[in-house]
């Protein structure tokens, strides 16, 4: 009897002392850390992966305004309204008036409040002050943003994985997955829908500029580079490395980039850096009318591995009112006369080889 009371006593005592002792550690200062060591136990713990840090940004203009909230809807009804990425919309300084009490109204509710507004500075956006005005079309273009400095500004600067969309786009299909988590999945860095060739006569002396790039820049271009998207065949590569490959040796092939998910790790690379202030300075973005779906993709083909680029299947993705890849599948509802195409030009130089 005494004896079970004893050791009555020493339960009681030590379920008191236990008590007190975690009442002084939770008021210690080094509470901080213990809970800190337990949150990464709860995170390594967890057999799926914190969701990837994505945004979704889109360039709207002051009359692509009802398209861009039409776009807006179709993106939250399709998957973003389960996956939940942020949104930042931009307009250029001086179009910042489109930006009216009624629009974020609508984007608000349309989006659960995830969107926020965002200004591109004259400097991100205008033609570059060292370029020769004379030789410029006045109608001027404003691409430097999408090319050069996107990823700079400071609404993106907090994410890794940014995903542009243009306005005039709808998805004919429901997505069940994440788009980047699947890039993530694959170990890719860029994701794209659609490869369809450009046209030479816009940019005349892009391919040649870009052959004179990889050849004076041979240190920055990985051995495994995937120029064969760029250029036709070994004989294309070998005149490209070599700087005298011209537009005859360029495939043509274009990842259109108004569907474009990239980690911004391709574009704060110093080959594509080095590479975008090569085209810039050169003045072709202006001079002719290089277009920035060719200049990134030459700047990932020079950049990336094939399998760092990965082609998302199954979305129904359309650009304006031009043809589209419909999947046979029931969460697809498209119609197919006319518009339905496959996008598999060049597929041997694609990058992912399951697409
Ligand atoms: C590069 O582009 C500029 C502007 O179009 C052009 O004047 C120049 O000749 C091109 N250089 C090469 C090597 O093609």
């Amino acid at each position: 009897m005494a004896n079970s009371t004893a050791r009555y006593r020493v339960t009681i005592f030590s379920v008191i002392f236990i008590f007190v002792l975690g009442f002084f550690m939770y008021l210690s200062p080094s509470r901080k850390t213990l809970s800190h060591a337990a949150e990464s136990q709860t995170v390594t713990a967890q057999p799926k992966p914190r969701k990837p840090n994505g945004v979704i940004f889109m360039l709207i203009s002051p009359s692509r305004i009802t398209q861009a909230t039409m776009a807006l809807l179709n993106v939250e009804d399709r998957f973003n309204r389960r996956l939940k990425y942020p949104y930042v919309l931009f307009s250029p300084s001086g179009e910042a008036d489109v930006i009216t009490e009624e629009l974020r109204a609508k984007v608000r509710w349309i989006t659960e409040g995830r969107a926020t507004f965002a200004i591109i500075p004259k400097e991100m956006w205008d033609v570059p002050e060292f370029l020769d005005k004379s030789r410029i079309d006045q109608s001027l273009r404003k691409i430097g943003f999408t090319l050069g400095f996107f990823w700079r500004h400071p609404a993106l600067a907090r994410y890794d994985w940014l995903w542009r969309l243009d306005t005039d786009i709808e998805f004919h299909c429901d997505v069940p997955y994440d788009p980047i988590e699947k890039l993530v999945e694959n170990n890719a860095l860029y994701g794209f829908v659609q490869i369809s060739p450009d046209g030479t006569w816009v940019q005349p002396t892009l391919a040649s500029n870009v052959s004179r790039f990889i050849a004076d820049n041979e240190r920055l271009v990985p051995a495994d580079a995937n120029l064969g998207f760029s250029w036709k065949g070994a004989a294309g590569i070998e005149k490209a490395r070599s700087g005298i490959a011209t537009s005859d040796d360029w495939t043509l092939m274009c990842m259109y980039n108004n569907f474009e998910i990239s980690h911004r790790s391709v574009w704060e690379s110093e080959t594509y850096t080095k590479f975008f202030e090569y085209l810039d300075k050169e003045g072709g973005l202006y001079y002719e009318r290089w277009g920035d779906a060719p200049i990134h993709s030459y700047g990932l083909a020079l950049s990336l591995r094939k399998n760092q680029v990965y082609k998302l299947p199954n979305l129904g993705y359309q650009h304006q009112k031009w043809p589209y890849e419909c999947p046979e599948l029931d969460r697809c509802a498209c119609v197919k006369e006319d518009v339905s195409r496959d996008f598999n030009d060049h597929k041997d130089s694609w990058f992912n080889p399951e697409a």
